[in-house]
């Protein structure tokens, strides 16, 4: 399957902007809005994106969702149960709508860009009026535009999903941490993943306009920047005016940011360069997000992870003894289809010997149009769930050793807050993203400081604050 990618053009853009003001100054417009957002950070930022046209096109944010004009669900579709809890969301939302008739309810993102979605949205969800995928998220004002003037449902979806679009306002949630998007989509088609289906093929933006974003955050204040992309290991590759991922992450540090973060990276594609840049750039935070999927060879082909399991922990020495400190985190999937129990044994074994900081742990989701869900061998539920249970129970005891190991160091936290359990302490993240709270005044906030670990909770660790 070959899919054109489609840079939007500058006129393009121009003309969503003319649609924003049109519809800021069109009587009938929603005043508020409430987005509602599922999913990975790359949905995240999205969300930004669709706050800052909306609010380019004059709507506020409601302080409650029941009370806005538009509210805007950005779905995610990775696994069965992100789906289903969108849908209720949304579904919900139906009976506020009988009340308040106005209230315009909006669908976008991930799930929407999956075959057959518009008509199932025309038929069995009559309430939802306006609907678009991740490829036309550009179109936002256009589309609020057509709905307020025709009174009609505007749904536009099963469109392309390569587009790459420069120069649409953002706005962000944080003033100290900020997520720049360096490239969309991805071309691995893992074969249980529904990603490369509703984000269309890699495309990467041009170093220049992302040092130019990132320079802009900077001259905000902001301290820490996180690069998002399904595959940043290959950024650059679809398109030759870009560098390699290393060298722009070499950039990225150049323009006076203290903290720079990234996710995700494929293991297959993990270069010698990006772990040289990583060990010698001190900006580079010590901390990679590795997904594994799984310990076993046999399951990792059938994944189309094309890496086996001793390439991958080689890469994993060659990252610790470049940088011995530093923090892995992974996903790991349980109950593919046809996993025996010796082969999911494979993964408690390299999750034990790995050591990782903390893992994402997921009961495989059969996704439509994948090739794994055509795949035989579906494994018993209950088996299922006795096998993530087991997983977790191991990572929470390497996790405990890790932490409690770590007392009486000193960790870089980007105090980020209040903690949201203790008010009278603070809250951020280390280097290696472990969350810390510890004593410290608000005078702290936003600002990167040294902080000495005393304790660990089974996910956090306490510290006082190193004077
Ligand atoms: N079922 C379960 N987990 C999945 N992931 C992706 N697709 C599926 C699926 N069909 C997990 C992978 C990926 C993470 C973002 O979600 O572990 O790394
Ligand atoms: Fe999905 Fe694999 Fe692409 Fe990650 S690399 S988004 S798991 S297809």
């Amino acid at each position: 399957m070959r899919e054109e990618i489609k840079r939007i053009s500058d006129e393009e853009i121009a003309r969503q902007h003319a649609f924003a003001r049109q519809v800021r100054f069109h009587p009938d417009r929603p005043q508020t809005y409430y987005i509602v957002t599922f999913g990975c950070q790359m949905n995240a930022h999205d969300s930004e994106v669709l706050a800052g046209m909306l609010e380019e096109m004059g709507l506020t944010q409601a302080a409650e969702k029941t009370q806005a004009d538009l509210v805007l669900h950005n779905t995610c579709c990775i696994r069965d149960n992100a789906e289903r809890k969108a849908l209720g969301n949304v579904t919900w939302l139906k009976e506020i709508k009988k009340e308040r008739p106005e209230m315009l309810i909006g669908v976008c993102g991930c799930m929407i860009q999956q075959a057959d979605m518009a008509e199932k949205i025309l038929k069995r969800y009559p309430f939802i009026d306006l609907a678009f995928g991740t490829g036309n998220l550009y179109r936002l004002p256009e589309y609020l535009l057509e709905a307020i003037e025709n009174r009609d449902r505007v749904i536009r979806v099963d469109q392309e999903a390569s587009t790459l679009a420069e120069g649409l306002p953002v706005r962000r949630e944080s003033s100290i941490k900020a997520y720049i998007n360096i490239m969309y989509g991805c071309n691995n088609f893992c074969s249980y993943c529904i990603v490369p289906y509703v984000r269309g093929r890699e495309r990467s933006r041009r170093s220049d306009d992302i040092i130019r974003e990132a320079e802009a955050l900077v001259s905000s204040g902001v301290k820490e920047i996180m690069l998002l992309g399904q595959n940043v290991n290959s950024y650059g590759l679809d398109s030759a005016d870009t560098l390699s991922f290393a060298k722009l992450l070499r950039r990225v540090s150049e323009t006076g940011i203290e903290r720079i973060r990234f996710m995700t990276s494929h293991p297959k594609d993990l270069s010698d360069e990006l772990i040289d840049e990583m060990a010698h750039n001190p900006v580079i935070a010590p901390h990679l997000h590795l997904p594994v999927q799984s310990g076993n060879d046999r399951i990792l082909h059938e994944m189309n992870r094309r890496y086996t399991r001793e390439h991958y922990l080689r890469r994993v020495q060659a990252l610790r003894s470049a940088m011995p400190r530093i923090g892995l985190t992974t996903d790991l999937i349980v109950a593919f289809p046809g996993e025996t129990e010796q082969e999911f044994s494979d993964t408690l074994s390299l999750v034990e010997e790995v050591r990782y900081d903390s893992a994402y742990t997921f009961i495989y989701s059969p996704r439509k149009g994948t090739r794994a869900a055509e795949m035989p061998g579906a494994i018993d539920p209950d088996v299922a769930s006795e096998r993530i249970e087991r997983l977790i129970a191991a990572q929470e005891r390497i996790t405990g050793k890790i932490l409690a190991g770590m007392n009486g160091e000193i960790a870089q936290v980007l105090v980020e807050g209040a903690s949201r359990r203790r008010p009278n302490q603070l809250t951020g993240k280390s280097g290696r993203n472990i969350n810390v709270n510890f004593n410290g005044d608000a005078a702290d906030i936003g600002k990167i400081i040294p902080v000495r670990v005393t304790g660990a909770g089974s996910n956090t660790l306490r510290g006082e604050k190193e004077v």
